[in-house]
């Protein structure tokens, strides 16, 4: 099997039960990628439902108050996504008849979204093979094929982006996406990582050579 088929299969036995993962709506995968952003899974659950009840469309955020986004906002701090969120839903409202845009490539061009969420979004809810890179994605790949170029350089964010976007499994990348993130949630931890019971640990280089500790590198700026 290949990284990508074990990867799955780690993922069809252990993937988290979360409420944004029963739907491929792209209002409510935005919603949740962008509160996910800068925040745990467990403190992002109650804002994801407290939005999705009040604001079931798109077009009930857009005519939604700021302030009212912004209170029900309180705890995830960074409100600039918050307003920016505002802002999109009013735009694709208004430009889009509410429809959200289907594609990586008109997805990236509404504020607020960067590679990632754009990516997610389109492979998530559109099934078009964009691979996301996250600080789970950074973890797991650095340590399985022993990569030691900065996670924050530009040479290591493009030598990434290329590596996960050639182990995407281009017929199931919304699931994949997902696999590879809960994976390194779930499993390869930032810190006391699962190794022994991992079914990566007898090709993981960083397992092998002892440098599980020591990956991904950050370099100081
Ligand atoms: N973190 C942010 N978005 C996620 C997703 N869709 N699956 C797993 N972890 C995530």
């Amino acid at each position: 099997m290949n990284f990508s088929n074990k990867l799955i299969s780690w993922y069809l036995q252990n993937n988290r039960d979360l409420p944004w993962r029963k739907t491929k709506n792209p209002y409510f995968v935005w919603l949740s990628e962008i509160m996910l952003q800068q925040t745990r899974v467990a403190q992002g659950m109650s804002y994801y439902l407290k939005f999705t009840e009040t604001f079931p469309t798109i077009f009930d955020l857009a005519k939604a108050d700021e302030s009212t986004i912004l209170k029900m906002w309180q705890g995830l701090g960074y409100y600039s996504r918050a307003r920016n969120l505002h802002f999109t839903a009013k735009h694709i409202v208004s430009e889009f008849n509410g429809e959200f845009p289907s594609t990586y490539a008109t997805i990236i061009k509404l504020k607020g979204i960067g590679d990632y969420t754009a990516s997610a979004i389109a492979s998530i809810c559109f099934d078009e093979p964009t691979a996301v890179v996250d600080g789970n994605v950074y973890r797991v790949l650095s340590r399985y094929f022993g990569i030691d170029t900065p996670i924050n350089s530009s040479k290591g964010i493009k030598e990434f982006k290329e590596l996960a976007q050639t182990l995407l499994d281009e017929n199931q990348s919304g699931t994949y996406n997902q696999a590879i993130m809960d994976f390194g949630a779930i499993q390869c931890k930032p810190k006391k990582p699962l190794c022994m019971f991992c079914p990566f640990n007898e090709s993981c280089v960083a397992y092998q050579k002892n440098k599980i500790d020591v990956l991904p590198v950050k370099e100081k700026k």
